[in-house]
């Protein structure tokens, strides 16, 4: 059994990986009931919880069908850190997570995410300070390094770990790389096999398909596996990774009808929690998962992307729904 702290996931978890504008309630309420064992927040900026800027404090909202949930928290000074675990704490999450991975300019270029690799001595500081500060677990978010250079992840780790911190998970890209190329589990496998870490391992990248998820859970012993992209528009991921590892089956993607009502639900949920206008325009990041592989979709989506109202969207997606029992 994996365990955070008093939190109890499962065997093998699988975690949904906090994303920027993807992570939103509407999105994880989707996501929950295929199985996700563990679900984040998009990443906070401490900076705005301090400040009580309405575009962070409203990312804090969670509700008890999500559980368990982290609240992830990002930044540079560590007073803020502190403060702004005091605020996520309460707003009741059951564990609070450091992203020590973002590799976006705007972030690094103030000494927050993954910056504070190449700053380890601080990142222990605030770790420090962070788990000092809550009663809830700490666990953290980071990469197997800055560069292709210093690439420090297992330095890194035991470090972290001795701070305190429950769990930890490594995304398999440099800073450098951003999102390209592919992710390296190997320096992932490393750390979750030296003898000295005891926390639960977590792999992060590139899953997008039960098989993938089967090798790297063989090849690299982690505790779990996170996953990001392969999720969006892809809810389904989750149970179908289970189905696979637990008795080895593959499920075909769901049928169309199925596809078609999972994403009327998103769209309600949506609706539901930004309003008319801002809750169509921001489902259409989510469309073209929902959608993948369906033959002529094409005018569907050029369709959707022109509609603004919730009745404009939920007609196309029945005609979606109609054209594809036609067939
Ligand atoms: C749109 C987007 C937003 C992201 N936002 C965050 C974030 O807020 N916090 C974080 O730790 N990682 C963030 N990430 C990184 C993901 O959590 C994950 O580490 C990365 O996408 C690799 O996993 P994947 O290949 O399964 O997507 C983001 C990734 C994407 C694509």
């Amino acid at each position: 059994m994996v365990k955070i702290g008093n939190i109890e996931l499962g065997e093998f978890p699988l975690l949904l990986a906090p994303m920027k504008d993807i992570n939103d309630p509407a999105f994880r309420k989707v996501i929950k009931p295929f199985g996700a064992d563990l679900m984040f927040t998009e990443f906070i900026s401490s900076e705005g919880l301090i400040r009580n800027a309405f575009k962070s404090t409203r990312k804090l909202i969670i509700s008890d069908e999500e559980r368990p949930i982290g609240i992830q928290i990002f930044g540079h000074d560590i007073d803020s850190m502190i403060r702004a675990t005091e605020l996520a704490e309460e707003a009741k999450p059951d564990l609070i997570d450091i992203n020590y991975g973002c590799p976006v300019r705007k972030v690094v270029n103030k000494g927050a995410g993954a910056a504070l690799m190449k700053d380890v001595y601080k990142m222990i500081e605030m770790t420090k300070a962070v788990v000092r500060s809550t009663s809830l677990p700490v666990t953290v978010k980071t990469r197997i390094g800055w560069d292709d250079k210093s690439k420090n992840i297992m330095d890194i780790a035991e470090r972290l770990q001795d701070t305190g911190i429950q769990a930890l998970t490594i995304h398999g890209r440099t800073r450098a790389q951003i999102y390209r190329g592919t992710a390296d589990w190997t320096l992932i496998g490393e750390v979750k096999n030296n003898p000295f870490i005891k926390i639960p391992v977590f792999g992060n990248g590139d899953i997008d398909s039960p098989q993938k998820a089967a090798k790297m859970k063989e090849r690299y012993n982690v505790d779990g596996i996170m996953i990001g992209r392969g999720s969006i528009g892809n809810p389904w991921i989750f149970s179908h990774i289970k189905e696979y590892l637990d008795k080895g089956i593959l499920l075909p993607a769901p049928e169309i009808k199925e596809r078609v009502s999972i994403c009327k639900k998103h769209l309600l949920l949506s609706v539901e929690l930004k309003g008319e206008r801002t809750g169509v325009l921001e489902m259409r990041k989510y469309l073209n998962g929902y959608c993948k592989g369906m033959k002529n979709f094409k005018p569907y989506k050029l369709a959707l992307l022109q509609t603004f109202t919730f009745a404009e969207t939920e007609d196309v997606l029945n005609k979606i729904e109609e054209q594809f029992l036609n067939l």
